[in-house]
């Protein structure tokens, strides 16, 4: 692999933007809604976001820049001031919805109506649930951490989650989301999104053992196989130890052949076979 290596001292922020805001993807998008002191909300999208503590539940999205004329952006202003937001889970139903309410309006302009979006009373805060999310969670906020006095400088906007709203049909008994219910869009770099198509999302179980044996302990003939890729392996390194030889197992193939058929096992997820395969080569 060829490398193009990108001093930060040497490059324009625009171009720093460009690489952060494309490699740190799939992003969530907290769709923040917040009210000023007059009580009249704003509603926008913010990518850099994530969760970070259980407990409590705590989740920072980060309010980065200052639109022309003003400070800070509105979002930040008014949850400094009344120290709480609602945060919703962006669908792919309200996608364009969501992109229109990030345009820079005066602050005081309700971006609920500007974008035919529903505002409904939360329990807890003074800040609009988004009626078309799928998840809303009203949010007090813990601190604003200021990375920097840069235009491009963000602040850290760390909100104690303090009820989750979540529509009961993307949602079982056991408090499992489905994904595909969820309908989640994310971020990318440029003018892209992703979304949670059927065959976007699939499932890796847990590894077989408590602590894998790594890739360190796996016999040199199966480490270094042409065959076998580093995922292939990997499935194979998350076993706690190599199987015992199955006495009754009888295959009379080339090892290539072996090999090729313990990669089919794999990701057929009857590894448990696969390993006999590799194990009597
Ligand atoms: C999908 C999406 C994600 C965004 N993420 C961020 C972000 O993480 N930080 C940020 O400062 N601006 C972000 N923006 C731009 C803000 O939404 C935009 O500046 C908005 O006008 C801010 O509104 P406000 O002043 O009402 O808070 C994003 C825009 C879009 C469309």
């Amino acid at each position: 692999m060829k490398r193009v290596s990108i001093d930060i001292k040497k490059n324009q922020n625009v171009d720093i933007y460009k690489i952060l805001a494309a490699a740190i993807t799939p992003r969530p998008i907290a769709f923040v809604s917040t009210k000023n002191k007059m009580g009249i909300s704003n509603l926008s999208p913010y990518s850099f976001f994530n969760a970070f503590s259980v407990d409590p539940p705590v989740v920072v999205f980060s309010p980065t820049g200052k639109p022309k004329g003003k400070d800070q952006k509105d979002t930040l202003s008014n949850i400094i001031e009344t120290k709480e937001c609602v945060i919703g889970i962006v669908n792919t139903k309200i996608v364009q919805q969501i992109s229109l309410t990030s345009c820079e309006y005066p602050s005081g302009v309700n971006e609920f109506e500007k974008a035919g979006l529903s505002e409904v009373k939360a329990d807890l805060v003074n800040a609009s649930l988004i009626g078309e999310s799928n998840i809303n969670m009203e949010c007090r906020l813990v601190k604003v951490i200021p990375l920097g006095n840069k235009s491009s400088s963000g602040n850290l906007v760390l909100c104690e989650v303090l009820k989750f709203h979540v529509n009961e049909k993307i949602m079982n008994h056991n408090f499992e989301i489905d994904p595909k219910k969820l309908d989640a869009v994310s971020r990318h770099g440029g003018n892209f999104y992703g979304k949670t198509t059927e065959d976007s999302i699939f499932e890796i179980p847990k590894p077989k053992a408590k602590i894998g044996m790594g890739f360190d302990k796996l016999p040199k003939k199966i480490r270094t196989s042409s065959v076998l890729s580093g995922n292939e392996l990997a499935v194979l390194a998350s076993y706690e130890d190599i199987p015992k030889k199955d006495p009754d197992f009888v295959c009379n193939q080339t090892s290539l052949q072996m090999h090729e058929k313990a990669k089919k096992l794999i990701n057929m997820n009857q590894v448990d076979l696969a390993w006999q395969y590799l194990i009597h080569d």
